[in-house]
């Protein structure tokens, strides 16, 4: 594990201050390696950025926070066993993470057994809070971002009959795929054939071929950014030229490295756009880049600081960190300006914002539009 609470009080002048006072402990779970090590580092990379910026400012109720993250490996059950640790062993006020459904559903019920507050910052299955009160996100869910792509595709894409692939052994992928489909015949749309894959899977000439056979106008693609990459180049491999599309598990640099020039043309639904000209994003922008390297941040680092930062406005306006208390008021959060929108939370849990949706162009992502709730 590691902590986060020296390396960020060493350039300021309240250590001394702030240190006497007992830290806040909270903790983040963050797939830092393994299959989706992009999303995990991200996100750890924004969280740990308003982390600093808290303690910079005086730290939350005069105390100092320190936040204790965990790599899960992006191994299947991982989230859970780390997860406990932190509830049991460090007693920490509340869980930051996990990015990915899948593994923020194995948590969750850790979380909310234990009445610790958790805040997945971009897990988008509606499945994920609806494990407990305790259990809340700050982004938007798979039920709107199924629709944004379905309509986008019929008017924009000019699709009538497409393509879906899913990745079945992904919470997040069978959930979006099924929005997707709702949305999409709903509107007069057919799904001409639906294919299947396992997150690993590297060969995609199968299904592809299929959809070759079909004739279809698009493919969806509801899965995560190496798979994606993976079936698009394959897709243009076999001689496909049609556009594929997908949701936010596309949105990693890699995306980009693995697919090379076959991921021109193609779409995808995400959280934020750092190329949003308003002075909230654009601030976020400079102090991540100034933090970490030069990095621009993606969805996920924007997402995992607007979910530090939510806690810490909850913590604020409990005026304790009791967990109850912070539970109550990460409930009642209402109109919080962050760098990925206003944050509402509402009875689910759930924050609704909207999307925004990216193409590449020439080797780069770019902003197309931005989808209201
Ligand atoms: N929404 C994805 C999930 O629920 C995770 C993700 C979030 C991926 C943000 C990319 C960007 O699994």
């Amino acid at each position: 594990m590691k902590s986060f609470l020296f390396a960020s009080l060493l350039p300021f002048f309240a250590v001394t201050a702030l240190t006497a006072a007992e830290p806040i402990k909270v903790g983040e779970v963050a797939s830092l390696t393994g299959k989706e090590a992009a999303f995990g580092n991200a996100s750890h990379q924004g969280t740990l950025l308003a982390i600093e910026q808290l303690n910079a400012a005086g730290g939350v109720l005069g105390r100092p926070v320190e936040l204790l993250t965990e790599d899960n490996q992006s191994k299947a059950g991982e989230s859970a066993t780390v997860a406990r640790k932190l509830v049991s062993r460090e007693k920490v006020v509340a869980l930051l993470g996990e990015v990915a459904s899948s593994r923020s559903l194995e948590m969750a019920p850790i979380a909310q057994r234990a009445k610790i507050p958790m805040i997945s910052p971009s897990s988008t299955n509606p499945k994920v809070t609806a494990v407990g009160d305790y259990i809340f996100r700050v982004c938007f869910i798979d039920p709107f971002q199924g629709t944004v792509m379905a309509k986008y595709a019929k008017e924009n894409l000019k699709a009538k009959r497409v393509a879906v692939v899913t990745s079945v052994s992904s919470a997040y992928s069978v959930g979006l795929a099924k929005y997707f489909k709702e949305r999409f015949v709903a509107d007069g749309g057919e799904i001409a054939l639906e294919q299947k894959f396992a997150e690993g899977d590297k060969d995609f000439k199968a299904q592809l071929t299929a959809i070759r056979a079909a004739g279809v106008d698009a493919i969806f693609v509801p899965g995560y950014y190496t798979e994606a990459a993976l079936i698009t180049r394959q897709a243009r491999e076999l001689g496909l030229t049609l556009p594929l599309f997908g949701g936010d598990g596309w949105e990693a640099p890699q995306l980009l490295e693995i697919g090379g020039a076959a991921m021109n043309g193609t779409y995808y639904s995400t959280h934020y756009s750092p190329e949003d000209s308003s002075p909230k994003v654009q601030s976020f922008v400079a102090a991540f880049r100034a933090r970490w390297n030069g990095e621009t941040p993606d969805a996920m680092a924007a997402l995992g600081y607007d979910s530090a930062m939510v806690l810490a406005d909850a913590i604020t306006r409990a005026k304790t960190v009791e967990a109850a208390a912070v539970r109550d008021a990460l409930a009642a959060t209402k109109g919080y300006a962050g760098v990925t929108g206003i944050t509402t939370l509402d009875a689910d849990r759930n924050a609704s914002k909207a999307a925004s949706i990216i193409t590449v162009q020439n080797g780069k992502f770019k902003f197309v539009q931005s989808v209201a709730p």
